[in-house]
């Protein structure tokens, strides 16, 4: 494992998933999704459902396309959240996957935008990442993460609407989410990076714990001074997981094979490391530290310290771009020195009293 405490998250529960009882006999999962991942004027493929009360009642056949008068209507009722039978679940996430361009056209804001690109992301991973040994679930992250990837390369102000905490349900689907969102950020600042290469550090971002996605939750979670040996060697060997996983899926990108097999390559030389593994390393430490642990979540400052203190061997200047990188994401001008505090009139904007 890493020098730095790396606790990974575990898969819990279901995207969105609430099961309620629809009529008297038949009980159902639903999937939530929220009204930004419907196009208008599309036909979804799915049975389209709005909850009133603790009910599910169908608003749209999967036949019928909604408008795009009707979708505005929705949102005039502050109607944030459709339901799918999770039955097909399939049929809207290929949906999805085959829309994202057309999600993020018609998104009216970036907040919107980041929305799409976040609860289309998590909707996708929920379903494929404990089976990324198959090439039909492998081939439909990829072409997600591509779209996303380009989208997020070419405006990456969407950044800080597209990571949350990994705090709730489907903490691996949010921590690969968030950890493709900052290094496809801090690859694309750089001229090092073609955009197929973003585009392949995106998507090995977004997989890089597919072998931690087979892991029993109970053992995902445990602190891990409570860990007896044997599974800390077993958790520290899912770089390793993931990598067979992939190759049996027919994965022959090498920058994201290299991703999934490295990104805790931190105790060799720092030469040992691919420019692509750095950065999604980096990514991946910052995340777990801020977002992925329960118990022991650290604010940003504590852990940029810890990074800049522990994390020997890393190549020099990289923490320093990921600083940078948030600075801009938060709007502070990076590029103009900061003036020190000690040369600002103390009592800047408090009137003075009259002469
Ligand atoms: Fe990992
Ligand atoms: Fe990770």
């Amino acid at each position: 494992m890493s020098m730095i405490r790396t606790r990974h998250g575990r898969r819990t529960g279901g995207w969105c998933t609430d099961v309620a009882t629809e009529g008297a006999t038949t009980t159902s999962a639903y999937l939530a999704i929220p009204r930004e991942l419907i196009a208008a004027d599309t036909v979804t493929g799915v049975h389209l459902y709005l909850l009133v009360g603790d009910r599910h009642v169908l608003y749209r056949s999967g036949r019928q396309p909604v408008g795009a008068e009707s979708l505005e209507k929705l949102r005039r009722r502050n109607v944030a959240v459709l339901y799918v039978d999770a039955r097909q679940g399939d049929l809207l996430r290929s949906y999805m996957t085959r829309h994202l361009d057309v999600l993020l056209r018609e998104a009216a804001t970036p907040q919107q935008q980041s929305t799409v690109l976040r609860e289309a992301t998590r909707a996708v991973l929920q379903a494929t990442l404990h089976r990324l040994d198959e090439a039909e679930a492998f081939e439909q992250v990829r072409l997600l993460s591509d779209v996303a990837t380009r989208r997020i390369a070419a405006d990456v102000a969407l950044v800080p609407g597209v990571v949350r905490f990994a705090g709730d349900d489907g903490r691996l689907f949010t921590h690969a989410t968030n950890v493709s969102a900052y290094a496809v950020a801090l690859a694309s600042r750089t001229d090092q990076f073609a955009l197929e290469e973003v585009v392949s550090i995106g998507l090995g971002a977004l997989v890089h714990d597919a072998g931690l996605a087979g892991v029993a939750p109970a053992l995902l979670w445990r602190p891990e001074g409570t860990l007896t040996d044997m599974e800390r060697d077993y958790l520290a060997r899912h770089p390793k997981r993931g990598l067979a996983t992939l190759q049996r899926a027919g994965v022959a990108d090498p920058i994201v094979l290299d991703i999934v097999h490295n990104h805790h390559q931190d105790e060799g030389p720092a030469q040992a490391l691919s420019p692509h593994a750095s950065i999604v390393r980096l990514a991946d430490t910052f995340d777990t530290l801020t977002s992925l642990g329960a118990d022991d979540r650290q604010g940003p400052f504590a852990a940029l310290y810890q990074m800049r203190h522990r994390m020997e061997g890393f190549p020099p200047g990289l923490i320093r771009d990921f600083v940078l990188m948030l600075g801009t994401l938060t709007g502070v001008d990076v590029s103009s020195p900061i003036a020190p505090l000690s040369r600002r009139p103390l009592l800047e904007g408090v009137a003075q009293p009259a002469a």
